[in-house]
């Protein structure tokens, strides 16, 4: 797969082919295009050549049917925290709307308007409003980049929760521990090319990769 844009080629020979299931785990210094390939696998933007197979099968609009993506910066709106899980519940659905709150722990500021809340707090309930959806598949651009570690925690939990509801969930983290508590593969990204992509087990226990390597030891930035 290749993406260019302003003229640079950003994305180059990214051929990836994501499990069915468990949790991908992105990593690579910064600017190795591990925001783009979110992007590609949302569908926001589309790749000039190429694409990307879940399974066997590629990942196009059918298999993205219902998806989900909790950017590295909330989006939210300017309203209640209620009426931010309300605006993308179904009618139907929305006696879900207590459960979710609470599982993110934000039952108690419900009424409050989102913009008054936390930056952990606006990405839990980030996170509530994807989850509300109900998606077979969650992309997470650096959920808990800014988040103090019980946050974090809570947030690990509900992603793990998520994958054992048979979610697949491809998340793009800086934070090695985390990466080796929820990894089932790892992906690893450098100078928007894929460098390796692997069990998480095997990637962790001695990853092939030079640059991965270097990036585990803490010595590569590029
Ligand atoms: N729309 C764009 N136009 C030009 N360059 C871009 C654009 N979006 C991202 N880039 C560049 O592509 C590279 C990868 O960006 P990104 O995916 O955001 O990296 P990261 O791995 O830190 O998330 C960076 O060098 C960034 O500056
Ligand atoms: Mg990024």
């Amino acid at each position: 797969m290749r993406y260019a844009a302003g003229g640079r080629t950003l994305i180059e020979g990214l051929n990836l082919r994501l499990p069915h299931s468990g949790i991908t785990m992105v990593m690579g210094p910064n600017g190795a295009g591990k925001s783009l390939l979110l992007r590609l696998l949302h569908g926001l933007i589309l790749p000039a050549a190429g694409g990307i197979f879940w399974g066997d099968a590629p990942l196009d609009a059918t298999a993205r049917k219902a998806q989900a993506m909790v950017f590295q910066k909330p989006v939210l709106l300017r309203r209640s925290v209620t009426a931010n899980v309300d605006f993308v519940l179904r009618p139907s659905d929305m006696s879900r709307r207590d459960a979710l709150l609470r599982r993110v722990g934000l039952m108690d500021r419900a009424a409050q308007p989102a913009r008054l809340l936390s930056g952990g707090e606006q990405q839990r309930l980030a996170l509530a409003r994807a989850l509300a959806t109900g998606p077979h598949l969650l992309f997470l651009d650096e959920p808990t980049a800014s988040l103090d570690p019980a946050s974090a925690l809570m947030i690990e939990d509900i992603l793990r929760e998520e994958r054992k509801r048979g979610t697949k969930i491809v998340c793009v983290t800086h934070d090695v521990g985390q990466a080796r508590r929820l990894a089932d593969d790892v992906v690893f990204l450098s100078q928007g090319r894929l460098v390796e992509h692997r069990a998480a087990d095997a990637f962790f226990a001695a990853p092939e990769a030079p640059a991965a390597r270097a990036y585990l030891e803490g010595r590569l930035t590029l």
